[in-house]
């Protein structure tokens, strides 16, 4: 599912702020894996994300995911391939778009978009069906 081979990343190369922060690192998730990665502040937790995610371009090493070698894949393009839910909501959502807007972008990852009608009325069945499950009443 998801394969990291060997990554690394040193930020500020040949400056005196030179920081290693990943040293071939190698992690492998298989389909229901449930992970979680621990670490003292700065031991490269935000920095592994970060690398999968495609923030900042990695100095070596492998990420692949279903089988796709994402390595050299600009963020934006990745997005087709992984999500990622920051610990602030805010920096995940559009706050000015209604609860089913925001589930219908993410619903819509990696699809080609086109001029139809937003969000259809099956989805919005959908949608209640799944945020009723959170019982936090944000279906009505
Ligand atoms: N964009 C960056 N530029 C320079 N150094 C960074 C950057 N991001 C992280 N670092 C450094 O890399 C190391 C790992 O940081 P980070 O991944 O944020 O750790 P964690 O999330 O585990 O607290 C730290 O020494 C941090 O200062
Ligand atoms: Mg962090």
């Amino acid at each position: 599912m998801l394969e990291i081979i060997n990554v690394s990343k040193t930020f500020n190369i040949g400056t005196i702020n030179e920081k290693k922060a990943l040293n071939k690192l190698s992690l492998k998730l298989n389909p229901g894996d449930f992970v979680t990665i621990i670490g003292g502040n700065g031991a490269g937790k935000s920095t592994m994300l970060n690398m999968i995610a495609g923030v900042y371009p990695i100095d070596g090493g492998q990420i692949i995911i279903d089988g796709v070698d994402i390595s050299r894949m600009p963020e934006h393009k990745r997005a087709k391939y992984i999500g990622r839910v920051f610990q602030d909501p805010m920096m995940g959502t559009s706050a000015g778009m209604q609860i089913d807007e925001n589930l219908a972008l993410a619903f819509r990852r990696g699809e080609k978009r086109g001029l139809s009608w937003g969000i259809k009325k099956s989805e919005k069945e959908l949608y209640k069906e799944i945020l009723a499950k959170l019982g936090l009443g944000l279906q009505t």
